[in-house]
């Protein structure tokens, strides 16, 4: 079935990323979203060369993992995950599909036509394929011949220039379940301001096709307030965000603003969890990452970060927490005992 049919609109999408998205983080924005203002979860992007090679597999596979408790979350709320791929081989797009759909685990599956990287783009894949049209046509024809789940694509407004109508006219005749377009070039990477008015003119487009492919737009969404405004002004189905879940883990939550405890107990949940899940086979320096999303914009969180950018395993990790909360808690005993 497809699922992005049944979606309400606007509807909102956490973006796929790289060491970002991966199970926990998903279970952790997932369980504190408001019903209704989170759709649809994406995967890590997971190489098709890598999934069908032995050994590949054995270093990507962690991709495409789902915890228990994360699928819970998700069915209980129904939201919706897919999974991201990316590659050049039309062959190996059919093949990765046939396994992705007998696994049972995934609501749809995503091809990567936007990574601006420059050792992916010399594989002729992910923002390549901007200016490789007809491969790929070929790429989505072969992924969906692979599957009865519906396949979307993401991808970015051209290459060297912007050629929204051009590119996303051509992707319109393969009939994508969706598009959700990131109103920037390849060689902008991530820098200047996303065009959305080039995602409208995407939108556009597709009307005047009358196709039945959903669009939508992401780049620079900073708040969920922001994304409905967006969501009108530009006209699309829907809002993909990225990094503007670094700023506030609490984005799709209601209210959207979350205080420094439960910032706090947020992120000993993250590293419980992680460590839960991936002690032993992932870093603990992905794990550092996140510190920044939970500890920001409160009385010393600068100093808070600097000790947990020091420490170098779970354990320290939650410690520090355990002592910060502990100092804090007597600091406001003595305050409340010495206010007359
Ligand atoms: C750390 C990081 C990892 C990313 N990894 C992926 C990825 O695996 N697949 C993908 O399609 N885009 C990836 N992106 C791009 C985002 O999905 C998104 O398109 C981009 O950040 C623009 O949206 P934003 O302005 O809301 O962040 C990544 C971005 C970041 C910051």
């Amino acid at each position: 079935m497809n699922f992005w049919t049944q979606l309400p609109k606007p509807f909102f999408a956490l973006a796929p990323m790289e060491d970002v998205t991966d199970t926990v983080f998903r279970e952790i924005i997932a369980s504190g979203a408001a019903p209704g203002r989170l759709h649809v979860l994406f995967t890590e992007f997971l190489s098709v060369d890598g999934f069908l090679h032995e050994i590949g597999k054995a270093k990507t596979g962690h991709r495409l993992e789902i915890s228990a408790l994360e699928r819970a979350i998700l069915d209980s709320k129904g939201i919706k995950l897919v999974a991201q791929i990316w590659g050049s081989d039309p062959e190996k797009f059919h093949q990765t599909a046939l396994r992705l759909t007998e696994k049972h685990a995934f609501d749809g599956i995503d091809i990567n036509m936007g990574c601006p990287v420059k050792k992916i783009v010399r594989k002729n894949a992910c923002s390549a394929l901007i200016k490789a049209p007809e491969l790929a046509k070929e790429i989505v024809i072969a992924t969906r011949e692979g599957t009865r789940l519906p396949v979307s694509v993401k991808t970015r407004i051209g290459f060297n220039a912007t050629e929204t109508q051009k590119w996303i006219g051509k992707l319109l005749e393969v009939k994508p379940a969706a598009i959700t377009i990131h109103g920037r070039t390849q060689k902008m990477l991530s820098t200047g301001v996303a065009d959305w008015n080039e995602v409208r003119k995407a939108v556009q487009l597709r009307d005047s096709l009358n196709s039945d492919t959903l669009i939508l737009g992401n780049g620079d969404v900073s708040s969920y307030a922001d994304g409905l405004e967006k969501s009108t002004t530009f006209e699309t189905d829907g809002i993909m965000v990225g990094r503007g879940i670094f700023g506030n883990p609490a984005f799709f939550a209601d209210p959207d603003v979350i205080n420094q405890d439960q910032s706090i107990h947020l992120l000993k949940k993250h590293i419980t969890r992680f460590s839960h899940e991936w002690e032993g086979r992932k870093n603990y320096a992905i794990l550092k990452r996140f510190f920044k999303v939970y500890v920001h914009s409160f009385d010393n969180s600068t100093a808070l970060r600097a000790l947990l950018m020091k420490t170098n395993n779970f354990k320290e990790g939650m410690a520090v927490l355990k002592e910060y909360e502990a100092v804090k808690h007597s600091l406001v005993n003595l305050v409340n005992h010495n206010t007359p």
